[in-house]
């Protein structure tokens, strides 16, 4: 066993010992935890929170133990909600595992897992949510611990690679489009990493992914419509595409940014009223 997942499962022993809080009957614990994590870039993210899951599974506690994130990565909560479901799950408790938790997620977080729940009223199945990591005790103990280990480390100019300095991060490539696709969130939620991956994969079979006549692609935080996610902006023509699904996007690669036409049918452009969720493929 890991030191992590040593100390992970010495933390939980101790947590529950009979007479504390956590001391809950076997029949009532939760049979799933899911880790929620932020994403990012590469695959730091993904290693770590795989890490957190591992030192949870070895607890031998739980029945499940998953992890997902809530933006800027996949898979999401709610699909991983719903792939613990289909393997029989009962009782999940969902744990995030990031900090800081700014006042937004926290205010969302507990309404968007009722509505996954509306959305699913075919299952018998609950679903708990712990305190956010930077509200618990744990979190200093846990900061104590770091800065004590690292008392010893060297000044970090020692044994740094030579910096010379990269002249690619001070060129801004010709480019003919530039599309911000959204990974808040309330996208993420709505599947946008899987279409961000589509959106990148369709513009290299088109050679439109370098040279002058590019796509130029920018990952972002929240636009602000959430409600019409999966949302991308792109410009010059400033080009809102809203409620964005995967025959969506093909049809926006070939019209848009092979042909040069905006597709005014999945624009729903900046006004003083909101708009209605525009129609899918399918109608629905
Ligand atoms: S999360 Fe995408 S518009 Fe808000």
């Amino acid at each position: 066993m890991s030191d992590i997942a040593a100390t992970h499962q010495a933390v939980v022993s101790a947590a529950a010992q009979p007479g504390t809080d956590t001391d809950v009957a076997d029949g009532q614990r939760p049979d799933t935890v899911l880790l929620l994590g932020k994403g990012g870039y590469g695959d730091f993210a993904r290693e770590e929170l795989d890490r957190m899951v591992a030192a949870v599974r070895s607890t031998g506690r739980y029945h499940r133990v998953e992890g997902a994130f809530l933006d800027q990565g996949t898979p999401v909560l709610w699909s991983t909600l719903q792939a613990c479901a289909a393997a029989g799950a009962r009782r999940i408790l969902v744990v995030p595992v990031f900090v800081p938790m700014d006042r937004s997620p926290r205010i969302w977080l507990p309404k968007v897992i009722r509505r996954w729940l509306r959305r699913h009223p075919e299952l018998e199945i609950e679903v708990l949510l712990a305190d956010t990591l930077g509200d618990h005790a744990a979190l200093g103990a846990a900061v104590c611990q770091v800065v004590a280990a690292a008392e010893r480390q060297s000044d970090v100019r020692v044994g740094a690679p030579v910096d010379r300095g990269d002249p690619s991060w001070s060129a801004n490539p010709l480019h003919r489009y530039h599309a911000l696709f959204c990974l808040g969130p309330r996208c993420s939620t709505y599947l946008a990493g899987d279409l961000y991956r589509q959106l990148r994969d369709r513009l290299a079979k088109r050679g439109l992914n370098s040279g002058p006549e590019q796509v130029r692609t920018t990952q972002t935080g929240c636009l602000y419509p959430c409600n019409l996610g999966p949302v991308m902006v792109v410009y010059p023509e400033g080009a809102w595409y809203c409620a964005l699904t995967p025959p969506m996007l093909d049809r926006i690669v070939e019209e848009h940014f092979v042909d040069g036409q905006v597709v005014a049918d999945y624009t729903c452009p900046p006004a003083a009223r909101p708009h209605k969720r525009p129609a899918l493929e399918d109608g629905s």
